[in-house]
């Protein structure tokens, strides 16, 4: 495979790393997709090798000398490859294991081999709980699991290898993403899946509270976006917020999904106290840094999933 033009892409067989992957080839890159499948889509990959652009590399991060000899050549890198959030709180040694030693494997290869760009997919849970909206990027970090402690940590052995070897990088806070090919399991996102499969089972929607707790709801077209602007960027060196700006209610959410899917109920409030947690990105930095702006609002996306979902159960 040809050296210029070339992206490694660690945990590129997952969720979003099979969008990035797509709109990759649709920009004319190579891609080598490094990734042991523990949540990755081997046959989505597989496929994607097809296409004579595309090399699966069936590897874990955390072994430096797979990273080393994989990395061999390519020009650019994206680091999407994590432990989840649901398992960092119950096994934080895998956690640290995967997202620090993993992510300085890849980092110290990249640092090592002149790659061009390094990209890597932190999150806005560094931020821990807000203490005002929208989030900014120089707001105060307050990490409060390992997954988010190993996030922040991330972008701090980035900035060393920028010191150290004038490493080039881009580190992306994702908001809240969903889309097609999403696992149902997902943490944040995982009441869109709640509500939608009681909608259609004919049942309401539940919110505890007054559903006043919102997420910034991405797209993962438009998170894939971001990544391939951050991968070609001219800028760099920093880490930027991905989302919509805007913040959406859970109850909000309810009615989204009702409208969606066209159900004939209204949402059922559980009275009970609930603590209000409240996210929205500032998406000034993403737009001077990198153009981009979220182009798929968070009804139309929600839509087009339960369509998606639909034609797959139909499969
Ligand atoms: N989905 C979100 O809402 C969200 C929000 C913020 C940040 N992120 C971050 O974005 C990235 C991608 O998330 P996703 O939702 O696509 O998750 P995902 O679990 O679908 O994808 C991660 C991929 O990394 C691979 N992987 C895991 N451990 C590995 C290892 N040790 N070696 C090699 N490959 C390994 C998995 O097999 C999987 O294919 C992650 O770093 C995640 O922390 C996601």
């Amino acid at each position: 495979m040809s050296d210029s033009r070339t992206v490694f892409v660690a945990g590129g067989a997952g969720f979003i790393g099979l969008h990035v992957v797509n709109q990759l080839l649709e920009r004319d890159w190579k891609v080598r997709i490094f990734d042991n499948m523990w949540r990755g889509d081997r046959d989505k990959a597989n496929e994607l090798a097809k296409t004579g652009n595309v090399e699966v590399i069936d590897q874990d991060i955390r072994s430096g000398a797979a990273v080393a000899a994989a990395m061999k050549g390519a020009s650019h890198v994206i680091h999407l490859a994590a432990d989840s959030i649901n398992k960092s709180v119950a096994d934080p040694y895998s956690s640290i294991d995967v997202n620090v030693v993993g992510s300085h494997n890849v980092f110290a290869t990249a640092a090592d081999q002149g790659i061009q760009r390094v990209v890597y997919a932190s999150s806005a849970s560094v931020y821990g709980d807000p203490e005002k909206l929208p989030m900014h990027e120089d707001d105060k970090l307050n990490p409060l699991t390992p997954y988010c402690i190993t996030k922040r940590t991330g972008e701090d052995l980035l900035r060393y290898y920028e010191r150290r070897a004038g490493l080039s990088w881009i580190a992306l806070r994702f908001f809240n993403v969903y889309g097609p090919g999403q696992k149902t399991t997902a943490y944040y996102t995982s009441v869109i899946n709640h509500f939608v499969n009681r909608l259609r089972n004919g049942e309401a929607p539940v919110i505890d509270g007054a559903g006043e707790q919102s997420m910034d709801f991405i797209h993962v077209k438009d998170i894939a976006r971001a990544v391939v602007l951050a991968t070609e960027s001219e800028k760099a060196n920093a880490a930027i917020n991905v989302g919509t700006g805007i913040d959406t209610s859970v109850a909000q959410l309810a009615r989204i999904l009702i409208d969606a899917i066209g159900a004939d109920v209204e949402p059922q409030f559980n009275p009970r106290e609930v603590l209000v947690s409240r996210r929205a990105a500032d998406t000034t930095r993403a737009k001077e840094m990198l153009g981009f702006e979220y182009s798929i609002p968070v009804g139309e996306g929600m839509t087009d999933l339960i369509r998606f979902e639909a034609a797959q159960d139909k499969k």
